[in-house]
């Protein structure tokens, strides 16, 4: 579905992704772990269409869509939900759900996604009314996710869903994960919680210093080799 083919990127001068090749199955989950820095978020951008490639090239659906500006990838149906959430505090919940319909043929749309995300997410819709600031951070990342959901994209890109929150609503979050990829949805998620990521992916690679170090179908590797090889033991 998605090939990342033996790019380069980075910021300006700076590289930061040497040769990294990835591939993402349709209906799969894909999972990239690695320590902080190794160029995980920066890959997630490059896919995106935030960062130009100086080598390689990324093909989704037997296309090449690097160049492919950030804002026509929802058409494509691939949404990427960000690291820290980016939600609008002074606007209510429903209004960051509509953020999320905003591209034209989504609108037509948007009533049925928004109620099919309440289903989801029944809390959210319980607190429609209020401000997103008023939400917790589990709330605000089942926000963040149930936004994204509104253009229904065939693959969802997760950065980070987990960070800085309670164990119980991590639980909840991958219930969430799970229930996705039961619907057929692609995804590719970057976590910092291997042992959950592991438990719910297809394939799993390590990122490590902007290279791609290990590549593994989940089912053949074990979390103790995974951690041996993220800490270099
Ligand atoms: N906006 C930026 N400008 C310059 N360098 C950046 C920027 N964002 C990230 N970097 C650098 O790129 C490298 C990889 O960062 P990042 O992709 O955020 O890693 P990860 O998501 O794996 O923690 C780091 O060395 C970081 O300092
Ligand atoms: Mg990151």
């Amino acid at each position: 579905m998605l090939d990342i083919n033996n790019i380069r990127t980075g910021y300006g001068a700076i590289n930061v992704l040497w040769d990294v090749s990835i591939s993402a199955r349709a209906g799969q989950l894909t999972t990239i772990i690695g320590p902080n820095g190794a160029g995980k978020t920066t890959l997630l951008r490059a896919i995106m269409g935030l960062l130009p490639l100086s080598q390689g090239e990324i093909v989704y659906e037997k296309k090449v869509i690097d160049g492919t500006a950030t804002w026509n990838m929802a058409d494509l149906g691939v949404v990427m939900i960000p690291e820290g959430r980016m939600i609008f505090r002074d606007m209510t919940i429903e209004e960051n759900l509509m953020m999320g319909a905003f591209p034209k043929q989504h609108r037509a749309h948007a009533q049925r996604n928004c109620e099919r995300a309440y289903a989801m997410f029944p809390a959210l819709h319980k607190r429609r009314h209020l401000l997103a600031g008023t939400l917790s951070g589990g709330e605000g990342q089942m926000l963040a996710m149930a936004r994204g959901l509104m253009s229904d994209p065939r693959l969802l890109i997760i950065d980070e869903p987990s960070l800085g929150l309670a164990p119980v609503v991590v639980n909840e979050l991958f219930e969430t994960l799970k229930q996705l990829k039961a619907e057929g949805r692609s995804i590719i998620l970057v976590e910092q919680n291997t042992q959950m990521a592991l438990a719910l992916a297809d394939q799993v690679y390590l990122m490590q210093s902007g290279k791609v170090v290990f590549s593994k179908p989940a089912g053949e590797v074990s979390l103790s080799q995974l951690q041996d090889l993220y800490f270099g033991r």
